[in-house]
């Protein structure tokens, strides 16, 4: 079963064919960073227009790619939330007038859903059930996965996502946009144990994220020190003990939720997954606990519509057609 799938959720116009909800046939991504860079961050309006100039053109890609016509699929899945409202619109409208013009069944995608299902366009699947911990530019949060369409929530941020505290960090150390992958690459210079930073735990909630007093303590570090932004090595520095307190309190998490669960497996993605240091520091407690870990190459960790392709394929399996007068929705 083809099923092309549509995202248009933040930042990425992305298209894909995916076949039974395992096999990327295509997948292509037009990124708008370029655009929102030089304002430090998304713009949602400018983000909506570009992906009105993009789908159809990504769509085509896509198609021609994968070798097929828009008569050959089975079926079309799109982003249906959460996301930014007026990006959101723009594949939803173009889902649903290719899925009546082709006179084929349309799914509504949850996007942190599609993260998740992301494990299994991979050659090595898990098995059901799993502990997911999806870390993206909007979200952080922790399921227990039983089957394709149930998922548990276990806990989440409390404030900042944990790209969002990439992001916003990248900023206060006048580092540009996206923060995640530039904090990577000069905290791979410095020493993270340079600047003593805090690891906040709610103490009735274990599983609750919490990062809005990590960038507290960072712009505080930078007001005690402006030295911070004009040194190089101190600003590397302060980069890796950032990084480190993001990876320590994320990893801490989802293995205490492995513990509560009893569960043996971990999926982790979205875009945050595409840490090196994220991925190495799980790669070592997973061996060391004897769990199985599932870390989605790079391209399926960020924003892509194969994803959403796969989850779209078990929303139509389930008998889940989304009506042409669905909505959109922004937070959930
Ligand atoms: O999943 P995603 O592509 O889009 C959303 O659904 O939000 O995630 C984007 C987020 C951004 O905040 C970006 O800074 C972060 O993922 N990110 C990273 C890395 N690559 C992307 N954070 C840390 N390290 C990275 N290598
Ligand atoms: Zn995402």
């Amino acid at each position: 079963m083809l099923i092309l799938g549509i995202e248009t959720s933040c930042d990425e116009t992305a298209a894909a064919v995916v076949a039974d909800g395992r096999r990327i046939l295509s997948s292509v991504v037009a990124t708008q960073f370029e655009l929102h860079a030089q304002y430090g961050g998304v713009v949602p309006e400018l983000a909506a227009r570009r992906h009105l100039e993009n789908i159809l053109p990504v769509i085509q890609g896509a198609l021609d790619e994968a070798g097929v016509s828009g008569k050959e699929i089975d079926g079309l899945a799109v982003t249906q939330g959460p996301g930014l409202i007026g990006a959101l619109v723009i594949g939803m409208a173009v889902g649903k007038a290719l899925a009546l013009a082709w006179n084929k069944p349309l799914a509504g995608v949850h996007h942190l859903q599609a993260h998740i299902l992301a494990a299994f366009l991979t050659d090595n699947p898990p098995a059901f059930p799993f502990v997911a911990l999806v870390v993206s530019g909007g979200h952080t949060n922790l399921y227990q996965v039983h089957d394709f369409q149930q998922m548990d929530l276990l806990g989440r941020s409390r404030d900042d996502a944990a790209g969002e505290a990439f992001d916003k960090v990248a900023k206060l150390l006048r580092l540009g946009y996206p923060g995640g992958v530039i904090i990577e690459q000069l905290a791979a210079q410095g020493n993270s144990e340079t600047f003593p930073l805090p690891r906040p735990r709610i103490l009735q909630e274990p599983l609750t994220f919490s990062f809005s007093g990590l960038k507290t303590a960072v712009a505080h570090q930078v007001a005690k020190n402006p030295e911070i932004l004009t040194n190089p090595s101190l600003q590397a520095d302060l980069a890796a003990s950032f990084q480190e307190a993001v990876v320590d309190s994320l990893t801490s998490r989802a293995f205490l939720a492995l513990e509560e669960t009893g569960c043996q497996r971990l999926v982790v993605s979205g875009g945050v997954a595409a840490n090196g240091r994220l991925r190495q520091v799980l790669q070592e407690k997973a061996a060391a606990a004897g769990i199985e870990l599932f870390l989605p190459p790079l391209s399926l960790c960020t924003d892509n519509a194969a994803m959403v392709a796969a989850a779209g394929y078990h929303r139509l399996q389930a008998g889940d057609r989304l009506d042409l007068d669905a909505d959109v929705f922004s937070r959930g």
